[in-house]
């Protein structure tokens, strides 16, 4: 470990130390606060970022958390400021928060870099705040730990467990089957979501707050405590403390984010039976900590790291509560430690080994042996061909396993409203053979690669009983979606990628086993296609939109916007005066 700073060093004494003007004019607007040096000569200043916000569930605790964040602050010797941050909630942000991800990165690293702080605790967890805020401040390079929201409680109807999202797709089926009553699914919107927190099943919310864990940037154990539960509370209290002697060790996060943490992530997202979004934004956090993670990692990951997390919807019956009175992350991590690079050094200072020290599995039908897995290999799988050059995902943990080999004739919607529009017609031209496949619906496309590919079952073949067939898009979909769904296909058919020049009635060739993905059209039929393609126009001319489309990569490549990339250009320098 580098030697402890001395608070000379301290970034923030450069705003408050000088005998200057300019030092006058920040330490006697502090007072103007009714700060007085007391308050911060020597003492770290920490940045609190809170996405809290009155549109925003999932943190909707955040508001009181923070106090409990600036106690354990102020009990270590620091001087807390809450930052407030873009917050991103997954389910009232339209058309879809992955078209904001990179502006709440942008924010963070901005927010970091232009105050007077020494160190930040990040407070998110709803679906893409993790991701967002781990890649900002990982730019911004300052000593920083991540605080998650923790889930809500089990949802409950009637008695049954309800699980986000899963459960509204299922009921919602089951309404249009005729199989459940308006009266019904009534209750089921009030009994989905009942309290504070993100959502308890292994959604992308999970799924991330998971991997922060795994990759060292939370406390130990931190990731699965339930957000009422008092233990989080004193999680909070104790991400404050810890952030403040984090500043003194100049533990910063490329201490931290290293290869190994990365992999470590993968790791724990397989065991997790993740989020198929998992993949867009580990790729991204790892390229900021200047980490080359691609699909390759997550392949290979998959292909020896059995899902041994019984949660929704990889597993059949628990969530989220479930999985922590179980033991929560370090317990599952004590039957990956084969696969997990134990001496990745942690927030705490420590190798994540002494982590795992003590850590045990209480409920073995919850967070399975390796012997008993709920799906031998990894929860992902990466598939290439003439349709997907570039890759693009699937999750056979989540699909009925008579379609990981499958060929049937496509059923192309050009986008969503077409899609739409079309589903629930009763002379659709379908079986349960068919392959849906929607387009337009990427990065630049969609706009914003929105979470539709779980499709809709079409509405016949729903009164038949069916409620799986493969679907493939160039969308992401919810974590807490399930089926047989192929998405990221990348290039995206927005900007010509191959997925653009299919048409009805091609024959889709699917092999998870062999990894591949095809289409049965010649390579002149592709030409020939491709010359008469015309590009769609684009969605914006002006604004935020506007930057989005002329920066964003493709799902491969994490769809971060080029020029935050950690190898686009130098550092950006400290404020200088
Ligand atoms: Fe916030 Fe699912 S809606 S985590
Ligand atoms: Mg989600």
């Amino acid at each position: 470990m580098t030697r402890r700073k001395t608070p000379a060093d301290l970034r923030s004494a450069r705003w408050f130390a000088p005998d200057d003007l300019r030092s006058f004019g920040h330490r006697s607007r502090w007072m103007q606060m009714g700060y007085a040096p007391e308050d911060w000569v020597g003492k770290p200043m920490i940045a609190i970022l809170n996405t809290w916000s009155d549109a925003q569930p999932c943190h909707a605790h955040f508001k009181d958390r923070v106090e409990d964040v600036k106690r354990g602050i102020f009990q270590a010797g620091g001087f807390p400021i809450e930052l407030p941050a873009l917050s991103l909630s997954e389910s009232n942000v339209k058309p879809t928060t992955m078209l904001y991800r990179n502006l709440l990165a942008m924010e963070a690293e901005e927010l970091i870099r232009s105050h007077s702080v020494d160190g930040a605790v990040l407070m998110g967890g709803c679906d893409k705040t993790t991701p967002a805020l781990l890649m900002g401040a990982t730019s911004a390079g300052l000593p920083m730990i991540y605080v998650p929201a923790g889930p809500m409680l089990r949802g409950n109807w009637k008695g049954h467990t309800l699980g986000s999202g899963s459960d509204a797709w299922k009921y919602w089926d089951e309404r249009r089957a005729g199989n459940i009553s308006d009266r019904d699914w009534t209750d089921v919107e009030g009994g989905i979501a009942r309290s504070y927190g993100v959502c308890m099943t292994m959604g992308t919310a999970s799924t991330m707050t998971a991997i922060a864990e795994a990759i060292g940037i939370t406390l130990p154990g931190a990731s699965a405590i339930p957000a009422p539960d008092a233990n989080h509370k004193r999680m909070c209290a104790a991400a404050g403390r810890r952030i403040v002697d984090m500043v003194w060790e100049d533990l910063k996060p490329t201490d931290i984010l290293t290869r190994a943490a990365f992999e470590n992530g993968i790791t724990v997202a397989m065991a997790m039976g993740c989020s198929t979004n998992a993949i867009i934004h580990v790729i991204a956090m790892a390229r900021r900590a200047g980490v080359d993670i691609s699909l390759a990692d997550f392949d290979k990951a998959s292909r020896k790291v059995p899902v041994l997390a019984n949660v929704r919807p990889s597993g059949d019956t628990y969530l989220m509560e479930d999985f922590y009175y179980a033991g929560g992350l370090p317990a599952l991590m004590t039957r990956l430690t084969d696969h997990l690079h134990l001496g990745a050094v942690t927030v705490t200072g420590r190798p994540l080994a002494e982590s795992l020290a003590g850590a045990e599995v209480h409920n073995d039908d919850v967070i399975r042996t390796v012997e008993n897995p709920i799906y031998a290999e990894g929860a992902l799988a990466v598939l290439k061909g003439n349709l997907s050059p570039d890759g693009c995902v699937i999750k056979p943990s989540a699909c009925e396993p008579r379609f990981l080999k499958h060929s049937g004739p496509a059923l192309v919607f050009d986008d969503y409203p077409a899609m739409k529009a079309a589903i629930d017609r009763d002379d659709l031209d379908v079986t349960a053979d068919t392959v849906l496949v929607l387009r337009n619906a990427g990065p630049h496309g969609g706009p914003g690669m929105p979470e539709w590919g779980m499709l809709p079952i079409p509405k016949k073949l729903v009164k038949q009983g069916i409620r799986d067939m493969v679907r493939i898009s160039d969308a992401r979909m919810s974590g807490t979606s399930y089926g047989a769904c192929i998405l990221h296909v990348s290039p995206e058919a927005h900007i010509g990628g191959p997925l653009a020049l299919l048409q009805t009635g091609d024959i889709i060739d699917l092999d998870v086993d062999g990894r591949t993905l095809n289409m049965r059209v010649s390579e002149e039929e592709l030409a020939s296609r491709r010359a008469a393609w015309q590009p769609p126009k684009a969605h914006y001319e002006r604004g935020y939109g506007w930057i989005f489309t002329k920066h964003i990569k493709q799902a491969h490549e994490g769809c971060d916007f080029d020029f935050l990339e950690e190898s686009f250009g130098g550092p950006v320098a400290e404020p200088a005066i």
